[in-house]
């Protein structure tokens, strides 16, 4: 077992956010849902050469609204997509553009201008502004200001879904995600070359409601709550070399753990073997099989309020592990496999048990199989998703359908740090609603 405090990345998705931010009243944004969280921020919103540029101006109207300062920073590029008159009058600055502008310097220099900033935007950021960012290249104002400030970064990538998926681009995102830079995004969907894939910029309002969610203190209604998270694939070993798994990252399970932490619950995580790291405030525990992780997690189950089986379990594991290398010797073989033990409907069998909720991983007919699951394992609330290639399983995104008996919600495609929070606040709503005892007094 383990434990992880302060860090801020969890598996590709930001959670520490942006720090708390004090709000003030008025903020006409607070009557739309849209919170405090942007109120007297000072932004950087870094404009690159992407079609997407022909939103900022909206984009900036909106965190204007939300009551941010902004600063535009145009990159070369991005002067081929939007006009800096329109930005100016947006923002009421004037935009930046060069390093070696001396009139600009002299009103703020780049490294004041980076001092200054609470937090550097950059939307649309194309791969080129990626790969200079990820490699620590400064060709220009913009790179420049990333270089040498504090403030926390967020990128909304906008580019090609060829682009967006070729793996130069994936390491940059890796290495600037590994190092603390939050990203929103891409949306799926049509792109201007007429491509469908991952690689659209969220629109302005999505990108705003992301940072001031992320800007606002989560609320700590899970204070004292206990809560069991399983995460990741299992392995289950055919002989000492080779194994059956699937193609789970845990990156939904981990941030489902970082967000029911941010809300205070006292958080155990129960992970197959997964690239993640151990989300702050959580406790962790490693294990590589499903009966390891059925025992891990039936030891841990008495003590929780609330469990949710995240897990990719193996549902069948070979019969009996070789214990040597099996050798190659006929055209073909046959393995016999087992039921391996069923985590969530063991939990939900318990009594008094945890309030119980399931995932339902689906390649078709999304409801009615996982009504029948939410039915079939007596759980209180059960996510569906999609899986398939580059969907649900080993993405930075998803969308979940949520049933429960009686009701269902869809949670419309988004980070899955985003969705996280979305399926926890309905979860803790449903929760509050049976009564049971929470200890409040013990700690880790
Ligand atoms: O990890 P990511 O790459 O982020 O991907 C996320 C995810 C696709 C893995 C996740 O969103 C998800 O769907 N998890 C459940 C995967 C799954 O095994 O679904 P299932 O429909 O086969 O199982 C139904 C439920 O029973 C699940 O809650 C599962 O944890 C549980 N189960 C299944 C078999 C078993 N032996 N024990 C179990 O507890």
């Amino acid at each position: 077992m383990h434990a992880a405090w302060g860090h801020r990345t969890v598996c590709g998705q930001v959670w520490a956010g942006l720090g708390p931010f004090p709000g003030k009243p008025g903020n006409p944004w607070a009557k739309l849902g849209v919170m405090d969280g942007l109120q007297d921020r000072k932004i950087i919103l870094g404009v690159t050469g992407g079609i997407a540029a022909y939103k900022s101006p909206d984009l900036v109207r909106k965190l204007a609204a939300a009551g941010a300062e902004v600063q535009v920073v145009l990159s070369a590029g991005a002067t081929q997509f939007v006009g800096v008159a329109a930005l100016q009058a947006v923002s009421g600055k004037r935009v930046r553009q060069d390093l070696w502008d001396p009139d600009a310097e002299a009103a703020m220099g780049h490294i004041e201008l980076a001092r200054w900033a609470d937090m550097i935007l950059v939307a649309p950021a194309t791969a080129h502004f990626i790969a200079n960012l990820a490699g620590g290249q400064a060709p220009d104002l913009l790179t420049t200001l990333c270089v040498a400030t504090r403030a926390p970064m967020v990128l909304v990538p906008a580019m090609n879904q060829a682009m967006w998926a070729n793996s130069a681009t994936q390491a940059n995102r890796e290495r600037l995600q590994q190092r603390g830079v939050r990203l929103l995004g891409p949306a799926f969907g049509e792109q201007a070359c007429g491509d469908v894939g991952p690689g659209r910029m969220l629109e302005p309002a999505e990108i705003v409601a992301e940072l001031d969610q992320q800007s606002s203190a989560p609320q700590q209604d899970l204070a004292g709550v206990r809560v069991l998270i399983t995460a990741g694939p299992t392995r289950e070993p055919i002989d000492p070399v080779r194994y059956i798994t699937n193609r789970s990252s845990g990156k939904m399970g981990y941030a489902l753990a970082a967000a029911a932490a941010a809300r205070g619950a006292r958080v155990t995580l129960v992970s197959g073997p997964v690239a993640c790291t151990c989300p702050s405030g959580a406790q962790c525990i490693d294990v590589e099989t499903a009966e390891e992780m059925y025992r891990a997690v039936m030891g841990e189950a008495r003590d929780a309020d609330i469990f949710i089986g995240c897990a990719a379990v193996a549902d069948y594991r070979p019969a009996q592990a070789a214990p040597q290398k099996m050798k190659r010797k006929d055209a073909s073989m046959s393995l016999e496999l087992v039921r391996s033990p069923d985590v969530l409907a063991s939990v939900a069998q318990l009594s008094p048990r945890p309030y119980t909720v399931g995932f339902a991983a689906e390649t078709q007919a999304l409801e009615r199989n996982a009504g029948s699951k939410l039915k079939a394992k007596g759980l209180d609330l059960i996510a569906a998703n999609l899986v398939g290639p580059k969907m649900g399983f080993d993405t930075e995104d998803n969308a979940l359908l949520v049933l429960w008996p009686g009701g269902s919600k869809r949670l419309q495609r988004a980070a899955k740090s985003t969705l996280a929070t979305q399926l926890m606040d309905l979860i803790v709503g449903r929760f509050k609603r049976v009564p049971r005892p929470i200890d409040m007094t013990g700690s880790d």
